[in-house]
């Protein structure tokens, strides 16, 4: 059995997943509003990353004979006047995440929760990713500034991200 303390933050992070998403598809409608196609395609493959994330956590708690319980779900998402700014905003959300998982992971250690290790491990080693992906994208925005046509480049470059399958992480 799962400790009621790790359930909690688990079973709460199921909730911050799925707010990451929503976060996100917001960025990706915001990206669309302002004629970036390929950055909305990137915000909306994120998106459904995050939501196999929740999933994830979700799964662990089934697995280990509990039961998920859903919270509200509460973002602030602000309407964007550019890339950089909406890249920011996941920059500055990923850096959160990564805290709420280190959170978690001190707490499986103080229980003495191995099983829940190698789950929270991915998540270290995929967070470390999610910041260096979204940090070059905000380096590389802030390099092209105001300039259409490098803006129109990254856009390019970012479009045709593949949405990962259900459960294929
Ligand atoms: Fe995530």
């Amino acid at each position: 059995m799962i400790d009621d303390k790790l359930y909690e933050a688990i079973n709460q992070q199921v909730t911050e997943e799925y707010a990451a998403a929503y976060l996100y598809r917001h960025l990706a409608n915001e990206m669309d509003a302002l004629s970036f196609p390929g950055l909305c395609e990137w915000f909306t493959a994120q998106a459904a990353e995050e939501c196999e994330h929740a999933q994830k956590f979700a799964q662990h708690i089934i697995d280990r004979g509990g039961r998920v319980k859903p919270h509200t779900i509460e973002i602030d998402a602000p309407e964007v006047e550019g890339p950089l700014e909406a890249f920011t905003a996941a920059l500055e959300h990923e850096k959160k995440v990564s805290e709420q998982i280190r959170t978690i992971t001190r707490l499986s250690d103080e229980v003495g929760d191995l099983e829940s290790r190698p789950l929270l491990n991915w998540f270290l080693n995929e967070q470390i990713e999610e910041e260096a992906n979204v940090g070059e994208i905000v380096d590389q925005l802030k390099l092209v500034g105001a300039d259409g046509s490098g803006l129109l480049r990254i856009d390019a470059r970012l479009a045709g991200r593949p949405t990962p399958p259900p459960s294929a992480q």
